[in-house]
């Protein structure tokens, strides 16, 4: 007789689960969460249908990586290039950021969870930016795991800042041109504690980078899947974990100078 499906899912599940390393977790994971629309048109329904799963799946994910021990978890929520999006798709998109904000805090407290965001903020809608600072301010005890929306964000954005903020210091002779390298330029980063993402997901099968975090991913390990934002599960977070921990990340270095330091 055939398993029922959910029998079979729980099952995928736990085999996954038990195949992570617990002693190789990326530190940081950040995710470009793609999908949401091609996901509602498929249902014959609105793109903000897409919009409204997006959300379970984030929940989802959050907790999944909390659980585990992720320490940073950065979510691309909306990029600068989405403000050319319809007004009326950017409108219920704010919308459910505000209200989504809202119905979370609590669920952040109770996991330890901190909020922090990163990217543009002052172009978001004022009642964005009140529900964001509060929870932002609410969360901020929080030490389990940091959970990053990139909100209003492009990585080059916040280069062009970074550049700025350095020209004015050097212009105020602040700073010596030859003090600039490239761990003083992180520090001009919007969330320059946070380390590097170790493993990037991005979902619905689109191979590229879309203006995320195009500093900080100089050296991360890409990992692309097909699943629609929507259906992502907490089981396709630990597949994704387990592909990075099959691999060899040699920064430059040759593969036997990588075996030879782990003997
Ligand atoms: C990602 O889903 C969410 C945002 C960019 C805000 P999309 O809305 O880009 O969905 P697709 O890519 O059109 O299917
Ligand atoms: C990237 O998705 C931005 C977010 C997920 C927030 P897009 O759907 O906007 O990316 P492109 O335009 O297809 O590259
Ligand atoms: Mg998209």
């Amino acid at each position: 007789m055939n398993k029922p499906l959910y029998l079979s899912i729980m099952e995928e599940t736990k085999d996954m689960h038990e195949k992570i390393d617990r002693g190789k977790l990326p530190a940081h994971i950040a995710i470009i969460m793609d999908g949401n629309g091609r996901w509602a048109q498929q249902r014959g329904e609105h793109r903000v249908f897409g919009h409204q799963n997006g959300v379970d799946s984030v929940r989802e994910t959050a907790e999944a990586a909390a659980e585990l021990g992720i320490r940073y978890l950065t979510l691309y929520a909306f990029s600068t290039e989405n403000w050319n999006r319809p007004r009326e798709e950017i409108n219920a998109l704010m919308h459910l950021l505000v209200i989504t904000i809202n119905n979370e805090i609590k669920t952040l407290n109770d996991n330890n969870i901190r909020l922090r965001a990163m990217g543009n903020l002052h172009c978001l809608d004022k009642k964005v930016k009140e529900e964001l600072n509060e929870a932002l301010e609410k969360t901020s005890h929080n030490t389990r795991m940091d959970l990053v929306l990139a909100l209003s964000y492009s990585g080059r954005w916040e280069i062009v800042e970074a550049a700025k903020s350095i020209a004015i210091q050097v212009k105020e002779e602040k700073l010596s041109v030859d003090k600039i390298n490239e761990k003083l330029f992180s520090s001009y980063m919007n969330l320059p504690d946070i380390p590097d993402p170790e493993l990037l997901i991005r979902t619905s099968g689109e191979f590229r980078i879309s203006n995320f975090l195009m500093w900080q991913t100089a050296y991360t390990e890409l990992y692309f899947t097909q699943k629609l934002w929507p259906d992502f599960r907490k089981n396709d977070l630990y597949e994704a974990i387990v592909d990075f921990q099959q691999r060899e990340r040699r920064f430059g270095k040759t593969s036997e100078q990588i075996i030879n330091c782990k003997g």
